[in-house]
């Protein structure tokens, strides 16, 4: 008789244990059929009353009725917290649709240049150095033939940290292009010297779709015994036919900057209109690139390299230029917005 009322018991908490879906309707399950008050709580305290023979088939089955429920409990206990997501699609799982696609991490454009520009130049023998964002005026100015109160600093507009130390103040500043490296390198090591040197820069400037306060430059430095402005232009021209393609013209024309003598600017033909002149290249049919030239016998001087022995050239390419033409994006802004549905296009 007991049996019988055992096997029942079971069959029917099975039953409903299969159409529970949510953890208060399993609590309530769990209180129903193995609870303190529950039909098999009570005949497992009853046993002791039952006849031997009866006693020893109804104890065990009832513990092992027991013993089923509860790892059922457990199972279905994780299935519920598993989600009930998973657990409904358990029973309808498509094995053949395609997974979820992971977001992968990438190289920043600037970054992705920058590596390029510095691949390219690495081959044609030049070292990467490096310099602190944060510089001393003597290196970003002074250094670089730029006295207090030279107007080419007006070039630079400049973000200023003042540095104080025991009641003195030294000028200090966010480095406002990547030539201050030339001056510490030159104060290290003698010529023969080829280096580049890769690097975010600062300007005090109002942000537009032109300007940004921080981007990339990359400065080249190459110093030896007769190296000359033909030496300058075989590996700028060389770098603008790797970097934009074989068939692309390089223009040279006079440009000042306080550190060279002389100073060119370096422009290639416009690659949107082919030199006709569009909006891209303001008409001109060209498009700036870097600025360059040969190293001012003041500058080898100052660092302890005798201009009348030695020589030569410097350059700086601005890095966000490169991508900007290249895949004609119209704001610099979105390189450092951080958009992602910009930056994974690239
Ligand atoms: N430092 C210059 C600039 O930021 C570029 C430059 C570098 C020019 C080296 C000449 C030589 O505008």
């Amino acid at each position: 008789m007991v049996l019988n009322q055992l096997e029942e018991l079971a069959s029917k908490a099975s039953e409903d244990l299969g159409k529970i879906n949510d953890s208060k309707d399993l609590e309530a399950w769990r209180v129903r059929f193995l609870g303190r008050k529950s039909s098999l709580t009570q005949i497992l305290r009853l046993l002791a009353s039952l006849p031997l023979e009866e006693r020893r088939a109804v104890g065990a089955r009832a513990n092992e009725i027991k013993l089923t429920l509860e790892t059922r409990l457990e199972e279905k206990k994780r299935e519920l917290e598993v989600g009930s997501v998973v657990s409904v699609g358990l029973k309808s799982l498509d094995v053949t649709l395609p997974g979820k696609p992971l977001n992968i991490g990438r190289m920043h454009l600037t970054t992705q240049i920058l590596e390029e520009i510095c691949d390219i130049l690495g081959g044609m023998g030049f070292q990467v150095a490096e310099g602190p964002d944060v510089e001393w005026d003597y290196y970003n100015f002074e250094a670089l033939n730029m006295p207090t109160d030279h107007p080419a600093r007006d070039m630079f507009a400049t973000l200023w940290i003042d540095y104080e130390k025991e009641g003195d103040i030294r000028p200090m500043l966010l480095r406002t292009h990547t030539s201050p490296v030339q001056i510490r390198v030159m104060e290290k090591s003698k010529p023969p010297i080829r280096i580049i040197a890769p690097g975010r820069v600062y300007r005090y400037e109002a942000t537009d779709a032109t300007h940004e306060w921080m981007f990339h430059q990359v400065e080249g430095l190459a110093v030896d015994k007769n190296i000359t402005m033909a030496d300058l232009k075989g590996t700028l021209f060389e770098f603008a036919r790797c970097l934009f393609g074989k068939d692309r013209k390089c223009r040279f024309r006079c440009d000042y900057f306080p550190f060279v003598e002389p100073g060119v600017e370096v422009a290639i033909d416009c690659f949107e209109c082919g030199g006709t002149g569009c909006r891209l290249c303001g008409n001109s049919g060209w498009i700036e690139i870097l600025g360059a030239g040969m190293v001012h016998p003041e500058v080898l001087r100052r660092v302890n390299i005798d201009p009348d022995v030695y020589s030569g050239f410097a350059f700086g390419i601005g890095v966000e230029r490169i991508p900007l033409l290249r895949y004609g994006i119209d704001d610099i802004r979105l390189f450092y917005a951080n958009d992602l549905r910009f930056l994974s296009q690239f």
